[in-house]
């Protein structure tokens, strides 16, 4: 038997005011036409004062575990990507494992920033694997908005606030059975670029929160190349072609770099998920936020298999394969198949 983690449900949060490009362009000197051309944003969630990462991933695990039909108690294993924590500890996840009630494991952060879901998905992938954790939250959660130099036009239109998670489930499947969950991960990292996008503050540095810095030109460059890469080698490791792929769910920081995988992979930009236009980049949560718009319109299915990519400051990079949703023959609870092992009441 091979463990595997089944994706079996998801949620996300937008907070509710909206900031639109032309709302920027009245005390900026940009305007719509700039943004949208360049970047293919539209407009940006921005959370309310006093709304913090913590409570829009608590919002977002909730409508997840809703999704999945599951409780707080369910879960063990909380793994929450965000580079904007409420506090600098403890952990933004043990927030939210108080919130849900999910008192039955372990709950801490992963700061991979753009990449961070995938980082995060990588991990629990791996504790469910190894039979650490059997069910787990992973939680894309950002306030990007409290780390914009609001006067610097570069960086400024490119962000917006918001959470994704979606829920894994340990299952064992048989040999030979098709694959189910995340099928494989692809993490990289190049910390010699880490001063092509970063915060210029931190605890151990200035003290200060710090703002949003970006050669924005060069990130560009990276992103499309290693993208490319690492879409790659998720489709070798997996022996797979792109023509496999149902949906790609990628990191929504350009419409032209989603666009450039698309035509990389062969895929109609109708298979491509692309949320940039409303949501702009939300940094760790912009995969599971793309992820859920679309299970929950219906075009992503169970059965479906979704390639995960997303690159930002590290640089940090990756790439998930993953068919989504819980295989017919394996409801209600594949894990729980352990139950045949337990004497049977008189
Ligand atoms: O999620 C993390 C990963 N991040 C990314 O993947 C972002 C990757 N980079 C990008 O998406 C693009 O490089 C940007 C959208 C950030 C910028 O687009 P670009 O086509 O690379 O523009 P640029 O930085 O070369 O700037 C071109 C011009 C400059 O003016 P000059 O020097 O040509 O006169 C900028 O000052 O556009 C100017 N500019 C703006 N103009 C109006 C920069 N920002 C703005 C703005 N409105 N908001």
């Amino acid at each position: 038997m091979t463990r595997r983690s089944l994706m079996i449900g998801c949620g996300s949060y937008l907070p509710e005011r909206i900031i639109s490009n032309d709302e920027l362009a009245a005390r900026l000197d940009t305007s719509d036409a700039w943004i949208r051309q360049r970047t293919g944003i539209g407009q940006r969630h921005v959370a309310a004062e006093g709304e913090k990462t913590g409570d829009m991933a608590i919002r977002a695990a909730e409508r997840a575990l809703a999704h999945a039909g599951l409780e707080g108690e369910d879960i063990d294993l909380i793994v929450l990507a965000t580079a904007t924590p409420d506090d600098t500890f403890p952990a933004t996840a043990a927030r939210v494992q108080a919130a849900i009630g999910a008192l039955n494991g372990f709950a801490f952060d992963v700061q991979a920033v753009c990449a961070g879901f995938i980082y995060a998905l990588a991990i629990a992938d791996n504790f469910i694997r190894a039979g650490q954790a059997r069910t787990a939250l992973v939680i894309g959660a950002e306030t990007f908005s409290r780390l914009l130099d609001w006067n610097d036009r570069a960086t400024c239109v490119l962000f917006g606030d918001g959470a994704g998670a979606v829920v894994l489930r340990a299952a064992d499947q048989a040999p030979g059975a098709p694959s189910w969950g995340v099928l494989s991960t692809h993490l990289h990292t190049d910390g010699r670029q880490r001063d092509i996008l970063y915060v210029d503050g931190g605890p151990s540095s200035t003290g200060t929160v710090g703002h949003l810095r970006m050669v924005g030109k060069e990130v560009y460059k990276h992103a499309v190349t290693k993208l490319a890469a690492v879409i790659d080698e998720a489709l070798t490791a997996n022996g797979l072609d792109a023509s496999s792929v149902d949906w790609l769910v990628p990191h929504q920081a350009n419409r032209r770099i989603i666009e450039s995988m698309a035509h990389k992979l062969g895929m109609p930009l109708d298979k491509v998920v692309c949320t940039i236009e409303r949501h702009a980049n939300t940094s760790a949560a912009s995969v599971p936020l793309a992820l859920d718009e679309a299970v929950r319109d219906g075009r992503v299915k169970a059965g479906d298999l979704v390639l995960f990519e997303a690159i930002g400051g590290g640089l940090a990079w990756g790439a998930g394969l993953v068919r989504f949703g819980v295989p017919a023959e394996a409801a209600p609870a594949p894990v729980e198949i352990r139950r045949e092992e337990v004497e049977p009441i008189a």
